[in-house]
């Protein structure tokens, strides 16, 4: 049981005080500064399981998961005891590992549109690589992504791009030339028309189309029933790729991702997070044919001092096998449904507009009527209140995304005592909002 009832964050405060004079921010990533939400982030002293504890001993139910690779539960037993066995061996080696096959093999079995893999370090990287490789392989340059979809922080990527840059308010950011996002065509997220017709503008000239299959960087949307067929129909007609971009929800939404979940098979995909178990970890995968393009089978660069090292690669095969256990994806799907199902019971009996939902351990709840189909529909959530929630839950020991634009995460750390006390908190709060 969450005993938190007052705040008290003098500690945190202190630390944050001195961080803003040494990183821009107080942050190395703006996703963790509380811009959108008000007062101080809290500052993390350890995490075990579904609960961290701050530098000032308060101790909260986490639905963060750093961000979503703790998807086994935060510094879990048995990838904690891997770990400290790979680290005997050493941290790097620059040079091959066997380990790089084994969660080569793991996610190339899982991850139905995968026949080769590249390993990077994030995220990003793993976007701004599989992005070389379309224009490589089509011989073309334009690329569509959509409005608030999130692919890391590669310029050609920072146009209309969801959660961070939409929660501090950065239509688009200083630094990047025109000329980087010329070729980066945008659309409304469900809105296949808007699609066809870009295609229709740029014949023969659009390399793919890039998008999160399941949004968690507009909050928590979903796809209408077609959209991803519908996607899948145009660029096949086209000549041009689909690819998924399933850094957040690759093993998080099915153990094969939102592709296996829903049956529609990209040509490349890009992956992180719960892959790394933790630790700093990306990928690129898809067709054979594409990925031979890539250095050294084929021209197109792509290079890493500390991709595939030995940690994050355990870390990564670990996590991958907890998961794999029968019974891991029915438990979180279970958990999260009985989570978002009490949160809008709750909000909806006293008086609030809401929506949301859940699928596997992704979920997503708005302070508006909805339905949100797109990023203009989340922007009409109530983020004054959504703001009030997040403090509300904060000082009832649960910590929330500090962003309306974020999913949540849940973890097979999560107890049902973990969903029965944030449903209490949250009684409590949304009946004083
Ligand atoms: C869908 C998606 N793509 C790409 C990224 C970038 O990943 P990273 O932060 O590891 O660079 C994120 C990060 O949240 C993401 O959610």
């Amino acid at each position: 049981m969450v005993t938190t009832t007052s705040l008290k964050t003098t500690k945190s405060d202190e630390i944050f005080a001195a961080a803003q004079n040494l990183m821009p921010g107080g942050v190395n990533s703006p996703v963790r500064a509380f811009k959108s939400v008000g007062g101080q982030p809290i500052v993390f002293d350890h995490v075990k399981g579904s609960h961290i504890w701050d530098v000032d001993g308060n101790e909260y139910i986490d639905y963060v998961g750093t961000w979503g690779p703790a998807i086994c539960g935060h510094a879990n037993d048995e990838v904690n005891a891997a770990l400290m066995e790979a680290l005997q061996k050493g941290t790097s080696f620059g040079a091959p590992c066997y380990l790089e096959n084994v969660l080569a093999e793991k996610v190339i079995a899982a991850v139905p549109s995968i026949e080769m893999v590249r390993f990077v370090n994030s995220g990003t990287e793993a976007c701004m690589s599989v992005l070389r490789v379309m224009r490589a392989f089509t011989k073309r340059e334009k690329v569509i992504k959509f409005e608030g979809c999130y692919h890391g922080h590669a310029g050609m990527f920072l146009v209309k791009a969801g959660s961070g840059v939409a929660t501090l308010g950065l239509p688009d950011s200083p630094g990047v030339p025109k000329s980087t996002t010329a070729a980066t065509l945008t659309a409304p997220y469900n809105d296949l028309e808007a699609v066809k017709t870009l295609f229709e503008q740029n014949p023969g000239e659009i390399a793919g189309v890039i998008l999160e299959p399941i949004v968690g960087n507009s909050g928590f949307v979903t796809p209408d029933a077609g959209f991803l067929e519908g996607l899948r129909e145009i660029t096949q007609d086209d000549g041009a790729l689909l690819v998924f971009d399933e850094v957040m929800t690759g093993f998080r939404i099915a153990y094969g991702g939102v592709q296996e979940k829903l049956g529609v098979t990209p040509d490349l995909t890009t992956l992180g997070k719960i892959i790394g178990g933790g630790l700093p970890v990306g990928a690129y995968g898809g067709r054979r044919e594409i990925m031979e393009m890539i250095a050294p089978a084929g021209p197109v660069y792509q290079a890493g001092t500390l991709s595939g090292n030995p940690l994050a690669m355990t870390a990564g095969i670990k996590t991958l096998e907890i998961l794999s256990r029968p019974g891991a994806y029915e438990q979180l799907e279970e958990k999260t449904n009985k989570l978002i199902t009490g949160l809008l019971e709750i909000a909806r009996e006293n008086g609030h507009a809401v929506c949301g939902g859940n699928i596997s351990a992704m979920f997503g709840l708005f302070f508006t009527e909805g339905p949100v189909h797109n990023y203009d529909d989340a922007k009409q959530s109530d983020l004054a209140k959504f703001s009030r929630f997040h403090r509300g839950m904060l000082e009832q020991g649960v910590y929330l995304a500090p962003s309306q634009f974020e999913a949540g995460f849940t973890s097979l750390a999560h107890t049902d005592d973990d969903i029965a006390n944030t449903l209490a908190a949250a009684r409590t709060v949304l009946s004083a909002l």
